[in-house]
């Protein structure tokens, strides 16, 4: 059975307009990068991975998270931490910033995240991990949904049962990615226990993991019964392949056309960051956006060399000349928006 990749599902009472979820990446999902993602086809994005205890602490750089346009709708925000009640107090915080799901971090493998007990740890504490969704619950209107791995261990089946009591607990959806904490990235996603969880819980299933093109969103979807597929790395620099999986064209960008979405990207980035934090951020984007045969290798490593974005602006737009008029377009397309919500809520900076 072939499912509609452009077709609603829902999450509680958030309507999806597409079975493509952007993948929370830390150190990518910007608000740039969510934007992008919804004009290409992703039905709903992701913030990247926000820490309660920074949350908590009212840290200038976390709340920075929590700008949220009108343009991203429906947006998930993610939360991580292990104690329920600064996790339930993020969650109201997230809440108040305007997203329309909270998501929990069961997943993150990476060392400083799992020592202090959050991410993937909490997949081998059942009991933990299930306060933390009932607290959350409990804390929000908004449906609240979690992302996990496979276990910690390779081969490990952790997910299953922990999925299912956290569905008992109040997790409204569950996100796979069906890799162990050990593995990180290597080997493959092994989307025989996404079916399995599909078949023991009652809420929407997204599989996450290796979804690369139209062909194998398909494939996935329908060999695990999932509701959508989340697209990550593939989706780094080239929201091109969203529109490919959604169904919308294949057709690959011109090099105006990639000019002027790096563009656009880097200079909300810009103001999203200030141009100081924005200038590392942006060097590995310049390779992701231009690789995959579309610049010479040498224009991309001269670009991430250049000391200022202006400087980085003026040698895009020599290689691309017609990328300006592309470029005015969008940005005329964005200017009804900017000027509405990118400020945070006054009562967040309040920290009230
Ligand atoms: C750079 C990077 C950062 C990530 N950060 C997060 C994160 O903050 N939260 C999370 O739940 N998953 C995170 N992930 C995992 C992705 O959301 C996704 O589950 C994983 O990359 C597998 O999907 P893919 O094969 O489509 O990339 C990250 C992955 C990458 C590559």
């Amino acid at each position: 059975m072939q499912v509609n990749l452009s077709s609603w599902w829902t999450i509680g009472s958030v309507e999806i307009p597409t079975r493509v979820v952007l993948a929370p990446m830390a150190g990518v999902s910007v608000q740039a990068f969510r934007r992008q993602g919804r004009r290409f086809g992703a039905g709903l994005v992701c913030s990247e991975m926000v820490s309660c205890a920074g949350l908590e602490h009212r840290n200038e750089r976390t709340l920075g998270y929590l700008r949220i346009a009108v343009d991203e709708h429906p947006l998930a925000v993610q939360i991580f931490g292990s104690d329920p009640e600064t996790m339930a107090e993020a969650a109201r915080m997230v809440e108040a910033a305007g997203a329309d799901l909270v998501d929990i971090n069961f997943g993150c493998p990476v060392k400083k995240v799992t020592k202090t007990g959050a991410g993937a740890t909490l997949l081998e504490d059942p009991p933990r991990a299930a306060a933390i969704v009932e607290a959350v619950a409990t804390a929000v209107a908004v449906p609240v949904t979690v992302k996990m791995r496979r276990g910690l261990e390779n081969g490990s089946r952790a997910c299953l049962d922990l999925g299912r009591r956290l569905v008992a607990a109040g997790a409204a959806s569950v996100t796979l990615h069906p890799r162990s904490a050990k593995q990180m990235y290597t080997g493959e996603a092994d989307h025989s226990l996404t079916a399995e969880l599909v078949e023991l819980v009652d809420v929407p299933v997204v599989a996450s993991g290796d979804v690369t093109s139209r062909a194998r969103a398909q494939a996935v979807l329908a060999t695990t019964g999932a509701a959508a597929v989340m697209v990550g790395r593939a989706a780094q620099g080239n929201p091109w392949a969203l529109r490919e999986i959604v169904g919308e064209s294949a057709a690959e960008p011109s090099r105006e056309e990639i000019v002027a979405e790096l563009l656009l990207f880097v200079r909300e980035t810009v103001r999203e960051l200030g141009e100081r934090r924005a200038t590392s951020f942006l060097k590995k984007f310049y390779g992701w956006y231009l690789g995959r045969g579309r610049f010479p290798r040498a224009f991309k490593q001269e670009l991430t060399q250049l000391e200022t974005i202006g400087e980085v602006e003026e040698r895009l737009l020599a290689a691309a000349p017609g990328a300006a008029f592309v470029l005015a377009r969008l940005e005329q397309e964005h200017a009804s928006v900017d000027d509405v919500e990118l400020e945070l809520p006054i009562s967040i900076y309040g920290g009230g």
